[in-house]
């Protein structure tokens, strides 16, 4: 056995949890090995939002091409080249991918290539080499999830890691699952000309959010064409001939298409890595952690999706940097988890921080909690653009802001001001005060605080 000099730090996974980690650490003196297996960068960059949000950057731009002429643009929409759409994408990637790698290696971390395995408390093991560390870091991520009797081939029955690969648009698909995943390849894929339809088992669509802000969404997709059935059990799938899929549900309902994506969540990557036997307490797969993402082994912690914490490349982020200044003894406060923004890019967008209606009841009492609803229709910005949705606001009756749920394009961008309002308990009355630019989408959000705060302007009562 070879063995590496100790360092302060090896992190395993170079995702966003680890490699936020690695150079936050680095950053503060520390010597760091990154160990990572495919590429740092992680999901989030190579298979997750940096690709699905150029592919849906693209989608809008099959929208506009199509329906320019609403706006007195006359264009014609002859069709999507996945090869150029995929070669836009990868370049995307490439970019940041290459801007990454020169970030790590400015910071002075040693990468190293190759699958790692927890050998000790404080070592883990790469292709014969021993890397000790006064503290390790696990941070080996996620991967799609099936259901039992439901193989991934990779051909007709797909994840998303296949769904981005695909050289060409599917005529048709079925999409298992309307959460994130589900719906943001839905939108995708009905811009770029396909028939989808989503089969969820919850009674709505991304059943996480806030009720109206699902109702929203699913008034959007019916008008796009996109179907979904909704408290629907799947029973099963075959192939049929001229190589396409049938989908069964519980309801007897079939649906036939040239693919079926698997969207059901991610499962944690955690088996065969030497977690359980260095002691580490795991529950379903997860790695348990405390507030400060420490585990039950003093000398390991763990961030990103290995853990049980909501599976965003930013929470990752966070989590990350929360354990490098952690193990330097600086002073951090633990992550307040509902004050993560949330967005689902599709079109249109879904973005939400804070809690919902229904959690805030649930801790406040029924009598304690207000709310109101902004429509979009309100917002001359928004009518430019053609989009439809609102701003929902869920407060304390005389109290601050607990939740702010967005729907509508480009929603995504007003939530920096509403995890603002959120994390800094601000009370209606104080955002009111606030002038937003006009013509602003953002004025949709102080709009609605104005009418919270007992004045509204372009509201009708
Ligand atoms: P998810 O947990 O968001 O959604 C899975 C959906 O599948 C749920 O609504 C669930 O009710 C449904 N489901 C489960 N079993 C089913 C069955 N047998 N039949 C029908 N429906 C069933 O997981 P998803 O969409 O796969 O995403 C995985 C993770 O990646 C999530 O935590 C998500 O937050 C994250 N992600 C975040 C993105 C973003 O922030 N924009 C983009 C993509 C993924």
């Amino acid at each position: 056995m070879v063995e590496s000099p100790t360092v302060d730090l090896v992190v395993l996974g170079g995702g966003s949890g680890g490699y936020a980690c690695a150079l936050r650490a680095a950053e503060l003196g520390n010597s760091v090995v990154l160990i990572e297996k495919g590429k740092v960068g992680g999901t989030c960059l190579h298979m997750g939002c940096i690709p699905t949000k150029a592919l849906l950057h693209a989608a809008e731009i099959a929208d506009l091409s199509r329906d320019s002429e609403q706006f007195g643009v006359k264009t014609t929409l002859d069709g999507i080249d996945m090869v150029g759409v995929n070669s836009y994408k990868d370049g995307v990637v490439g970019r940041l991918y290459k801007g990454l790698q020169g970030l790590i290696k400015g910071r002075g971390i040693t990468v190293v290539n190759g699958s790692g395995r927890l050998v000790s408390p404080t070592a883990v093991e790469v292709d014969g080499i021993r890397y000790e560390g006064r503290h390790i870091v696990l941070a080996t991520g996620s991967v799609p999830k099936s259901l039992p009797d439901l193989e991934l081939d990779g051909q007709r029955v797909i994840s998303s890691d296949h769904a981005l690969a695909l050289d060409r648009v599917p005529k048709s698909a079925v999409i298992l699952g309307g959460g994130v995943i589900g719906v943001e390849f839905a939108s995708v894929w009905r811009s770029f000309g396909a028939d989808v339809t989503i089969v969820e088992a919850l009674p709505h669509l991304l059943p996480l959010e806030e009720e109206s802000s699902s109702k929203l969404l699913e008034r959007a997709f019916r008008r796009r064409g996109i179907s979904y059935e909704l408290g629907a059990r799947f029973s099963g799938a075959e192939e049929i001939e001229r190589g396409g899929v049938r989908v069964r549900l519980e309801s007897g309902k079939q649906i036939d298409a040239e693919l079926l994506l698997v969207a059901v969540g991610r499962g944690p990557v955690s088996t065969g890595l030497g977690y359980d036997e260095a002691g580490v307490t795991m529950e379903r797969g997860f790695v348990k952690t405390d507030e400060y993402c420490q585990t039950n082994v003093a000398t390991i912690s763990a961030v990103g999706d290995l853990i049980p914490t909501p599976q965003l490349a930013h929470v990752g982020f966070g989590e990350g940097i929360l354990v490098a200044e952690h193990l330097a003894g600086l002073r951090v406060a633990p992550i307040n988890y509902d004050g993560v923004p949330r967005v689902t890019y599709s079109d249109p967008e879904v973005a939400s921080v804070g809690i919902t209606e229904a959690q805030a009841k649930e801790r406040l009492g029924v009598d304690k909690v207000t709310s109101l609803v902004y429509d979009l229709g309100g917002n001359g910005k928004s009518q430019i653009l053609k989009t439809a949705g609102a701003v929902k606001l869920v407060a304390e009756k005389d109290g601050p802001v607990l939740g702010v749920h967005m729907v509508g394009a480009r929603v995504g961008e007003l939530l920096a001001e509403a995890q603002l309002i959120y994390n800094w308990e601000a009370l209606p009355s104080e955002v009111a005060q606030l002038i937003h630019a006009h013509p602003t989408q953002s004025e949709a959000v102080g709009e609605a605080h104005l009418a919270l705060a007992g004045k509204p302007l372009h509201m009708h009562s």
